[in-house]
């Protein structure tokens, strides 16, 4: 088990120590950080936060395309870290989780990827 820093960039800079075995939600609520959440399974994006320096393994997310991904979300209650990493987190951070859809839609290799690969048949 190795274990990482998380600066929280938006809470002061508060950091907290991490392991990359369980999921970032998890652990940073048992340090007592407020943070919003939902299914808890990686499909509701209600735990959203901005991933601002590091990486983080969140292969079992299916709640954010690949905008949202690049612009730098990652699903708190399934992301392990995989370095030191900084984030910003809470609603505060979501300033562009949510698009318009008709104002500015998707393209199309910004779906989520099992939307985006043509099926046969
Ligand atoms: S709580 Fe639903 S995606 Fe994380």
């Amino acid at each position: 088990m190795t274990t990482h820093t998380v600066t929280l960039g938006n809470r002061g800079g508060a950091i907290y120590e991490v392991n990359d075995r369980r999921p970032l939600l998890e652990q940073l609520r048992n340090h007592g950080v407020d943070l919003p959440y939902g299914c808890e399974y990686g499909g509701c994006i209600t735990c959203a936060a901005k991933l601002t320096a590091g990486t983080v393994d969140q292969r079992r997310q299916v709640a954010l395309n690949n905008r949202q991904i690049a612009n730098g979300y990652v699903i708190l209650c399934v992301a392990r870290a995989t370095s030191d990493i900084t984030l910003e987190i809470g609603v505060e951070s979501h300033d562009k989780l949510y698009r318009n859809p008709f104002l500015d839609p998707l393209k199309p290799h910004e779906l989520k990827a099992d939307i985006a690969t043509p099926k046969e048949g």
